[in-house]
C-alpha cells in the first residue's frame, strides 16, 4: 500500500492541537499542516483589503488564492484574524475551497499530520488515525492567558475565557462541518496533562493504531 498515511487531529481552540501536531510530525517524519492557518490567511486577505467579512463570493475568492507555501504562523497570529477566520469559516464556499487545498496536502509523501476542526469528519474521513484533543474551557483559557503574558503582553483572564466560549459556540454550532469528534476518533482530554504527557498519550494511541 503506497497511499501516504494521514494523522487527523481535531479539537477546540487552545486544546494543544498545534503543539501536539508539530511533535508528532517530527517524530514520524511527516509533513504538517495547521489548517487553521488557511482560514486565517483568507481572513487576513479580506481585512488587509478592507473587504466585508459577510460576502461569501468575495471570501471564496480570497480562499481560492490562499497558498499553502506562504502560510506564516507569526504573521497570522493576531487575535482579530482568528475572530475573522471563525466568521468566514461558517461559509460553505470558503470551506470547499480550503478543504480542496487541504486534501491535496494530505496526499503528500511520506505522510501527513493535519490539525483543525473537521479533519477526521470532512477533510480526511478515511484517515487511519484520528485524535480529538480537548481540555476544559478554563484550562484552555488559562493556556492562552499564559501564552500572552509569557510574551510580555497584557491579558485579562475573564475576557480570554469569554472569547474561548464564544469561539467554541461558533465552531460547534455552525451548520457546515461543525466541530465534533469523528465516530472513530480517539479522545484525548489534556486538562490534567502537560505538553510531554499529552505527547506520550498521543504517541501510544498512534503506535497502537498503526500496528493494529
Ligand atoms: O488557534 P485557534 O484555536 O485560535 O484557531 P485556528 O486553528 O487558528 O482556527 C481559526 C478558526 O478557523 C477556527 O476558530 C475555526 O472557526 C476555523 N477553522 C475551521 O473552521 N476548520 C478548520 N479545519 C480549522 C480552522
Ligand atoms: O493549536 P491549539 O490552538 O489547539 O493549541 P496550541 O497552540 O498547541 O496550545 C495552546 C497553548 O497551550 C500553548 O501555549 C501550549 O504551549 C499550551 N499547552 C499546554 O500548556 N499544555 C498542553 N498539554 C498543550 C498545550
Amino acid at each position: 500500500n503506497t497511499t501516504p498515511l494521514v494523522i487527523a487531529i481535531d479539537g477546540p481552540a487552545a486544546a494543544g492541537k498545534g503543539t501536539l501536531s508539530r511533535q508528532i510530525a517530527e517524530t514520524y517524519g511527516f509533513q504538517h499542516l495547521d489548517t487553521g492557518l488557511t482560514y486565517r490567511a483568507a481572513a487576513k486577505a479580506l481585512l488587509d483589503r478592507g473587504l466585508p467579512l459577510n460576502d461569501e463570493g468575495i471570501a471564496e475568492k480570497m480562499a481560492r488564492d490562499v497558498e499553502l507555501a506562504g502560510l506564516d504562523r507569526e504573521i497570522l497570529s493576531a487575535h482579530a484574524i482568528g475572530e475573522a477566520a471563525s466568521k468566514i469559516a461558517v461559509m460553505p464556499a470558503v470551506r470547499r475551497a480550503l478543504v480542496e487545498a487541504q486534501q491535496a496536502f494530505s496526499k503528500r509523501k511520506p505522510g501527513t499530520v493535519l490539525d483543525g476542526r473537521d479533519i477526521g469528519t470532512v477533510v480526511c474521513p478515511d484517515a487511519p488515525v484520528k485524535l480529538y484533543v480537548t481540555a476544559s474551557p478554563e484550562v484552555r483559557a488559562r493556556r492562552r492567558y499564559d501564552e500572552i503574558v509569557g510574551r510580555g503582553d497584557a491579558a485579562n483572564f475573564d475576557e480570554i475565557f469569554a472569547d474561548v466560549r464564544k469561539r467554541d459556540e461558533r465552531d460547534m454550532g455552525r451548520a457546515d462541518s461543525p466541530l465534533k469528534p469523528a465516530k472513530d476518533a480517539h479522545l484525548l482530554d489534556t486538562s490534567e496533562m502537560g505538553i510531554e504527557a499529552a505527547f506520550q498519550a498521543a504517541k501510544a494511541i498512534i503506535d497502537a493504531a498503526l500496528k493494529g
